[in-house]
């Protein structure tokens, strides 16, 4: 198979999207008719802070980004009802899937999409102000339905931030994986152990296949180097709807 029919790219449908029941809209927008790409991963996730955050670590400091965390995690839309908290997870795979999909979604801001690309999906989006507890309009939330992986380089990091790879089949998994030949890795209280204690939870198990860079990153945190990727965004996959995590 060529790099270019393996291409992948990140996509949740967003609290909003399903508040809206848009789901199946976005679905047939998205599907191999339309497109020319396939399903390779997909999941129903309650989003943690810890994955929201890891998520979009980019936009950390940002006015918007305490609204933008609680929008993901689904307390934006629905504040009294935890249990309806979900985003739909998935990965598309095929030729040029990251620029195809994000031209379907349309620009970030849904009034600009409307002004510009009327059909897309953010068309269908809503512009929320956002004030502070003084009143002051410190700027926007955009309540845009999708997100898409921007980049080849940002699907990589998303897909694995989301995705371990048992969650595809095996001829659909587009990065080097190995198999752990350590010891366990646990985490509890946002640190790593190899040895479980009350709480803990177990990440990966000898044997357990996982992505190559979350291997050498847990090796490199357990050494206490600097690592290829932060503990958060090697064990946030893994506490995806895990019960404690609630
Ligand atoms: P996404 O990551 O969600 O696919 O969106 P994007 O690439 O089009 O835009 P990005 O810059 O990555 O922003 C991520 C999300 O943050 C919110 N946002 N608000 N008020 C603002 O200026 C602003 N800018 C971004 C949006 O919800 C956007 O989807
Ligand atoms: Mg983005």
């Amino acid at each position: 198979m060529n790099r270019e029919e393996i291409e992948q790219t990140l996509i949740l449908i967003k609290p909003d999207a399903l508040k809206n029941s848009l789901t199946g809209y976005v679905l047939s927008q998205l599907s191999e008719f339309h497109t020319g790409l396939r399903f390779a991963g997909a999941k129903i996730v309650h989003v943690n802070r810890m994955l929201a955050e890891e998520h979009y670590a980019e936009h950390r400091g940002k006015p918007f980004y305490p609204s933008l965390i609680e929008y993901i995690m689904g307390m934006i839309h629905y504040p009294d009802d935890p249990g309806r908290r979900r985003v739909i997870a998935l990965v598309y795979q095929g030729g040029d899937a990251v620029n195809k999909i994000r031209d379907i979604c349309g620009p970030t801001n849904p009034h600009v999409a409307r002004e510009r690309r009327p059909g897309c999906i953010r068309a269908l989006g809503t512009v929320v102000p956002l004030k502070d507890a003084a009143g002051n309009d410190i700027g926007e939330r955009m309540d845009n339905l999708i997100h898409a992986s921007a980049t080849l380089g940002e699907a990589e990091r998303e897909i694995k931030l989301w995705f371990r790879p048992a969650d595809f089949p095996p001829f659909m998994r587009s990065f080097p994986t190995e198999m752990n030949e350590d010891d366990h890795y646990y985490f509890r209280g946002g640190r790593l152990s190899t040895e479980h204690e009350p709480g803990g939870v177990c990440l990966v198990a000898p044997g357990d296949v996982l992505w190559k860079s979350d291997a050498d990153a847990l090796r490199s945190l357990r050494r206490g180097e600097p690592a290829p990727a932060s503990l958060g965004a090697v064990a946030a996959k893994y506490l995806i709807n895990y019960e404690a995590e609630r």
